[in-house]
């Protein structure tokens, strides 16, 4: 069994070590945030992520956290770079957390360093070629992409579709290769620069299919065809398959946005504009923006009515607010003069939305208001179209923003229903 050391204590770190203590190796994970290694030394998880702390507490003789880089690194084989490498202003990403791992690395490390952390092809040669300046020729580099999905990631991790080891010299893959290797699942071997490029190109792939539905969606509602069969049809086609075809309010979360945007910069700074990313991330940012035209066309002018935003988190199954839609749709209903009702079971954005009021249950978000807009696919919300909730409303207008309800249920107990890419009511009594 393996000493590991994991730099980061964020999403992708603390499933990477807890998921390898849970696989018997000895896993030492390092963070800056005093509060955060303090909590997780308690015995608290400081993220929501299904089944995360059930692994945590299950591998607990075997993972243990520290502020210390020296103390994770003391008798590491492996030392996996977890930190986050938020965007920037440029659209590059921010890699300076990831500079300050290797900086931190005492002199005479001997340790193959790992990088998870999403960073864009090339890094890996400019990170080599910092080791060597600093006398660390011995340090290993492998690059091995984390493709974790939130909500999902200690599944993710525990049953992989693949894993990918990219080294510069072909005897540096085995050892990384072999601790994946009770997983049972595909690995590919490749070079560092192929490594990272997986990566980015599967996340910017996924938003393509993402934007793609998305605007078959704005098309659909033009000529009356409903995108949830035209997905269901495309999907069976073996050669496209079913998955990210639902249409909805755009991506959010801290991966796809951020590396759409870093394959465009880093195509474009290497001389090459990358049109059809351009394409993604215009349909993606239109696309949240399509909820207020949606909201005029039933309420008219949106100065004064109440509304309420129903799922802040950018996804269910998390508390992640990162690059949310629920934060660009409440910030343009408040920019239009609504009152904007929020609710969410888990995240807490009062911090982001300071003009929003926030109610605890979606009973209390709906009550009076003029309209109620699905952001985030909660379960909670699955019954939203009710008879309870439809008296508390002031008019029963539903906005699906992500395709939750079924139309016909909504419109029959007298809403007034309008999905994403679905027929209107005059197009279904047809
Ligand atoms: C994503 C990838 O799925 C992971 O494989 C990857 O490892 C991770 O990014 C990462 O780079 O770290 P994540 O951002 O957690 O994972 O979430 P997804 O479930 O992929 O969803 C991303 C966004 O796309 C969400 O806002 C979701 O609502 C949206 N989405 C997804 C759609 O609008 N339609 C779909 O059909 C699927």
């Amino acid at each position: 069994m393996a000493r590991i050391a994991v730099f980061g204590a964020g999403y992708v770190g603390l499933v990477t070590g807890a998921c390898f203590a849970d696989l018997g190796h000895d896993v030492r994970v390092r963070d800056v945030l005093p509060e955060r290694i303090e909590e997780l030394t308690a015995g608290r998880v400081p993220i929501h992520e299904p089944g995360l702390a059930d692994v945590i507490e299950r591998a607990s003789d075997r993972l243990s956290f520290t502020l210390d880089a020296a103390d994770a690194l003391e008798g590491a084989d492996f030392a996996f770079i977890a930190v986050g490498t938020p965007p920037t202003y440029s659209g590059d990403p921010d890699l300076s957390a990831v500079w300050t791992v290797i900086e931190e690395l005492p002199a005479a490390t001997r340790v193959t360093l790992v990088m998870k952390s999403t960073v864009p092809p090339g890094t890996g040669d400019k990170v080599r070629r910092a080791l060597d300046a600093r006398g660390l020729g011995d340090v290993v580099y492998v690059s091995n992409p984390e493709f974790l999905a939130e909500g999902t990631a200690v599944r993710d991790f525990m049953r992989p579709d693949r894993v990918v080891v990219g080294a510069f010299e072909p005897e540096h893959v085995e050892p990384v290769a072999a601790l994946y290797e009770p997983l049972g699942s595909t690995i590919v071997r490749t070079d560092v620069a192929s490594a990272e490029m997986i990566k980015l190109a599967s996340n910017a792939f996924l938003s393509t299919r993402i934007s793609f539905i998305n605007e078959i969606a704005s098309v659909c509602e033009l000529v009356g065809a409903d995108v949830i069969d035209v997905a269901h049809g495309i999907g069976l086609d073996p050669r496209l398959g079913p998955h990210f075809l639902k249409a909805g309010l755009g991506f959010g979360g801290s991966c796809f946005p951020k590396d759409v945007s870093a394959l465009k910069q880093l195509a474009g700074n290497s001389g090459y504009h990358f049109q059809l990313l351009s394409a993604v991330i215009e349909v993606n940012e239109l696309q949240k923006r399509r909820v207020i035209q949606k909201l005029g066309k039933h309420l008219g002018d949106l100065h004064g009515k109440r509304i309420a935003v129903l799922g802040l988190a950018f996804k269910p199954g998390t508390d992640d607010l990162r690059e949310a839609p629920s934060l660009v749709i409440a910030a343009r209903l408040v920019a239009e003069g609504a009152e904007v009702r929020a609710w969410d079971p888990v995240a807490d954005a009062r911090h982001l939305l300071p003009d929003v009021t926030f109610s605890a249950s979606v009973l209390d978000a709906v009550r009076d208001t003029d309209a109620a807009v699905i952001v985030t696919e909660w379960p909670e919300l699955a019954d939203l179209a009710s008879a309870e909730v439809r008296d508390a409303m002031r008019t029963p207008v539903i906005i699906d923003g992500r395709n939750l309800l079924d139309p016909e249920a909504a419109r029959a107990l007298g809403f007034v229903y309008e999905g994403v890419g679905r027929p209107g009511p005059s197009e279904t009594a047809r």
